[in-house]
């Protein structure tokens, strides 16, 4: 067993904290033989309705086990799935400065998903403080964004201004991400090759280069 806890946190909703939270989880599952939990601690519950329609729809949930805590709960509850997972990911809300650090406190690894726009630099420090002050591995993501966006020099010197790495991979905007979570599914599990593929399985390899 890893035994290795990933959060994935960000004050502003829509960054892809959901997504990327199922998306690495069946990565870890069908790339890495590992066996993994998802706590969604996420009052609006987008990935219990996830888990739900998967589960109505007979999709293979082996090497895989959710939970729903309180971002409080989420510290207790990772401790004991740490004990027989090798990945357990703590999925998060949104607007969580005051109540996140148990859950950044229970992290390996914390994951900051971010697009490459000024709206989310803006949104991205109080997390970072939050995760620093709690002596964290931290990596930023980059979601739903274009390599060749000019956009992107700017997010990097916005990442390095607060002393941090992105992953190397940039996550492209793909409706595969969005189409398959629809099906309680992920795009690994859709499809066998493609650049979300290729994305999601080059950004596992490294995430687990790194908490290893
Ligand atoms: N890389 C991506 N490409 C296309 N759509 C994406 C991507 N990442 C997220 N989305 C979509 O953006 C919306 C918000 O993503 P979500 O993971 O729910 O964000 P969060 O959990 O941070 O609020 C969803 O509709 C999701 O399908
Ligand atoms: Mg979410």
């Amino acid at each position: 067993m890893l035994s290795k806890v990933i959060t994935i946190a960000q004050q502003k909703g829509g960054t892809g904290k959901t997504t990327l939270s199922v998306h690495l989880a069946l990565a870890f599952i069908k790339y890495h033989n590992l066996k993994v939990a998802i706590i969604d601690t996420d009052p609006q519950g987008s990935l219990g309705k996830w888990f739900m329609i998967r589960t109505e729809k007979k999709v293979s949930n082996d090497g895989l086990t959710f939970k729903t805590a309180s971002l409080w709960g989420a510290q207790y509850e990772a401790k004991t799935l740490k004990t027989d997972h090798d990945i357990v990911i703590i999925d998060t809300p949104p607007k969580i400065e005051s109540d996140a650090r148990p859950s950044i406190e229970a992290a390996d690894l914390v994951l900051i998903p971010m697009a490459a726009s000024h709206v989310d630099f803006w949104a991205t420090g109080a997390i970072v403080e939050i995760a620093k002050q709690a002596n964290k591995k931290i990596l930023i993501q980059i979601n739903r964004s274009n390599q060749r966006s000019k956009l992107i020099d700017k997010t990097n010197d916005f990442i390095k201004s607060l002393d941090l790495l992105s992953t190397n991979t940039i996550i492209g905007n793909r409706q595969i991400y969005t189409s398959s979570m629809g099906e309680g599914k992920t795009a690994v599990e859709k499809q066998k090759k493609g650049n979300a593929v290729d994305e999601i399985k080059s950004l596992s390899e490294q995430i687990l280069s790194e908490i290893k």
